[in-house]
């Protein structure tokens, strides 16, 4: 690669911000899901991150069947866009529709179900 490519690449990252961040595309939720939602969900997906101690309700436990198998894929993609109150849940999840672009919401939805191992 000519070196003025490189220098077109990285203007065009740092303008296109969060979404644009490779390791952040929506084609690699793990490491999404690892930077910014382990801090309460835990990185297994227990809902025992390094937040939730302090935190009421407690983060969601992906890896309880269960209870996960209550909410469809559209309740859980609603709460990552527009937080935990767009479906009468805690504010304590936050929205995070002004960071991640819809194709970055629906893979993290697709990972997250992920967690649970029957
Ligand atoms: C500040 C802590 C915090 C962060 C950061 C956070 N969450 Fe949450 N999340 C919560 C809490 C607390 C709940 C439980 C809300 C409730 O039950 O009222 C929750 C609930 C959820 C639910 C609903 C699960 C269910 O029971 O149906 C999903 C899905 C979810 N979070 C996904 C994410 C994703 C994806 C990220 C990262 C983009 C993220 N969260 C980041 C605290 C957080």
């Amino acid at each position: 690669m000519r070196p003025t490519r490189g220098f077109f690449l990285i203007g065009f990252l740092s303008v296109g911000g969060l979404s644009a961040w490779p390791s952040w595309g929506a084609e690699n939720p793990a490491s999404l899901f690892t930077d910014i939602c382990s801090v309460c969900h835990g990185v297994g997906g227990r809902g025992d991150g390094p937040s939730a101690a302090g935190l009421y309700p407690k983060p969601a436990d992906f890896t309880d069947c269960k209870a996960m198998a209550a909410d469809s894929d559209q309740t859980l993609f609603k709460i990552i866009k527009e937080g935990g109150q767009s479906v009468g849940r805690s504010t304590v999840m936050p929205s995070w529709k002004d960071s991640l672009s819809d194709d970055q919401i629906r893979s993290l939805v697709k990972y997250i179900r992920g967690f649970c191992k029957k």
